[in-house]
């Protein structure tokens, strides 16, 4: 008994962590591109604040992500809240845990390719 719940906590706390560090930047810029862009990007509208959610700078100026605090990120409340992506199905928690190790980490760029 004690082992199965111990069990679950790992699980649970493990999501999204087979995401290596290194991979982190591109697969957080992949969610934003499939989920976020088509409002927040493809056609130049200021929503929310910042002209696209690809641009780290204008979300930074936005104030809707602080560097390296996700838990003080209106980014992440949104998400967790489901009220971002304004359409369609709430983020995993799984991709949730992606976008907040990239701001925990530093917003580092994608590599390019
Ligand atoms: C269907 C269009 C649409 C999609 C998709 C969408 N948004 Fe938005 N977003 C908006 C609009 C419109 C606003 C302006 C505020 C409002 O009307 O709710 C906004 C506002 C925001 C804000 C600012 C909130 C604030 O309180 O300052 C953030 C952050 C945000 N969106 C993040 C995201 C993220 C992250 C995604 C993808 C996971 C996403 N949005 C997907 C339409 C969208």
């Amino acid at each position: 008994m004690t082992r199965g719940i111990a069990l679950t906590m790992l699980l649970v706390s493990c999501v999204g962590c087979g995401v290596p560090d290194s991979e982190v930047p591109a697969a957080a810029q992949k969610i934003f591109r499939e989920r976020c862009f088509g409002c927040h990007g493809a056609d130049g509208q200021k929503r929310g604040g910042f002209a696209s959610i690809l641009d780290t700078n204008a979300l930074l100026d936005a104030e809707v992500i602080v560097a390296g605090d996700a838990d003080s990120s209106v980014l992440i409340e949104e998400v967790e809240s489901g009220s971002m992506p304004k359409t369609g199905d709430s983020l995993t928690t799984g991709q949730i845990s992606i976008l907040r190790r990239w701001i925990n980490g530093g917003m580092q760029a994608a590599a390019s390719g």
